[in-house]
């Protein structure tokens, strides 16, 4: 995959026709270490097995509702009804990944009714301009049952499916990028939270593999790196700080509640492995600086101090951290600790600390969707990481 950006010289150089498939969250190398370990009944792979296969969504009964438009955000006439997308998006997941881990047909075969429900009914994403958060969060996350299943020899479905993700998702994505800085939504301007943007590049990052599509994956990435929006990552992340012998790096929505921020984190950490899985290393950009950012949200949460930057940028004035959803508990930390503490050998303390709890509160093995909640929030993640991201 090729960035052609004198920001990031490193940036290996391959050709669009090599996508590596499945390629978003997780390669194959990926899921023959899963297999095995399951099969072993090693832990903590089985607990985690044990947790992941007591889900209702990857329960080969699951029946799909999909409907021909979702609404997110009221536009004051129809109710929302997005609840229905991402529940179909965990189980499409849940099972794609009970099809690749196990090889039995029946996930495989529900899995592909969810995909194939959705790609023949919705048309369009609807509401207000939450629509767009719809877009990019179910759309990078929907992306990943079909990266999964692209493999299934049965399923018939793959093109209409990946058509929908471009026509309904990404066509709004694309939207987001091109005008929303440009004032077309005026209040989303360059004082938009860093997580709209996020969203949009994990969808488009998605996508674009998804689709095998070089100008939506390189939409996507390239915004991490020079985009003009506050997802590029030094707007994302706008301080470093030197504090108790270690760079722990200040999130632009640490000041607005610890819910949105360890969102941002979550999303950072997502865009850079399925850029990571392409060959280009986001993950380690300006010295590992997501390691940074996720080193100071656990330190924060988990009750001890950071220190903090006033952040003003236009309409949004955070004279403080904040306190609002200190020690929320979602499924995001098992990727990071994975990735920068056994894969890298960094000494990410704290990020281990979070993952430990998360871990241990959900008993003995990060959750997936429906295990943080029934809103919204504990669907933003896909979750089950320590099935999935454990070395
Ligand atoms: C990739 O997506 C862009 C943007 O939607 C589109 O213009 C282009 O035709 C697509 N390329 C391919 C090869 O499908
Ligand atoms: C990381 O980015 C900051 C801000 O642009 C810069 O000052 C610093 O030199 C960069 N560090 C590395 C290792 O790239
Ligand atoms: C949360 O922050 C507010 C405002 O800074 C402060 O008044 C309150 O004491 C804090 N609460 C806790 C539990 O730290
Ligand atoms: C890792 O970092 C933490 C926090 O800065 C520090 O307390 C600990 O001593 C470090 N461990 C090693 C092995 O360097």
């Amino acid at each position: 995959m090729r960035l052609a950006l004198p920001l990031f010289t490193s940036l290996a150089t391959i050709t669009t026709a090599a996508f590596v498939h499945p390629g978003l969250l997780h390669t194959n190398t990926d899921f023959t270490r899963i297999s095995a370990k399951v099969a072993a009944g090693t832990e903590p792979w089985a607990t985690a097995w044990t947790k992941f296969t007591a889900s209702p969504y990857a329960a080969a009964t699951y029946t799909p509702p999909a409907v021909s438009i979702i609404y997110r955000g009221s536009d004051g006439t129809h109710a929302e009804n997005y609840p229905l997308l991402y529940q179909d998006v965990a189980a499409a997941y849940a099972l794609a990944i009970r099809w690749r881990v196990t090889g039995i047909a029946q996930y495989g075969d529900a899995a592909i009714r969810i995909l194939d429900a959705w790609s023949s009914t919705l048309t369009a994403l609807g509401g207000n301009s939450d629509l767009f958060l719809a877009a990019g969060i179910y759309g990078y996350e929907f992306a990943q049952a079909g990266e999964i299943m692209r493999s299934y020899t049965s399923w018939t479905g793959f093109v209409p499916f990946k058509n929908m993700m471009v026509n309904v998702f990404y066509s709004q994505i694309n939207e987001w990028f091109v005008n929303h800085d440009a004032g077309t939504y005026g209040q989303y301007a360059l004082g938009v939270y860093a997580g709209w943007d996020l969203s949009m590049m994990a969808g488009a990052v998605a996508i674009g593999i998804l689709a095998d599509n070089q100008t939506i994956y390189d939409q996507g990435a390239n915004w991490f790196l020079t985009g003009t929006g506050n997802g590029q990552v030094f707007r994302a992340i706008p301080y470093q700080h030197w504090f108790e012998n270690q760079v722990i790096a200040q999130t632009q929505e640490a000041g607005r509640d610890q819910g949105h921020n360890m969102l941002d984190i979550a999303l950072l950490s997502m865009i850079g492995k399925m850029a990571y899985n392409q060959g280009n290393d986001l993950l380690s950009y300006n010295n590992s600086v997501i390691s940074f950012a996720a080193e100071y949200a656990a330190r924060y949460n988990l009750g001890y101090d950071v220190p903090y930057t006033p952040y003003n940028n236009g309409p949004i004035n955070l004279p403080t951290i904040s306190n609002v959803s200190r020690g929320d508990l979602r499924p995001v930390w098992e990727l990071l600790y994975n990735h920068y503490g056994v894969l890298k050998g960094k000494n990410v303390t704290w990020t281990k600390k979070y993952r430990d709890l998360v871990v241990s509160s959900n008993g003995g093995a990060e959750g997936g969707s429906g295990d943080y909640g029934p809103n919204s929030g504990g669907y933003d993640q896909l979750g089950w990481g320590t099935l999935l991201y454990t070395l």
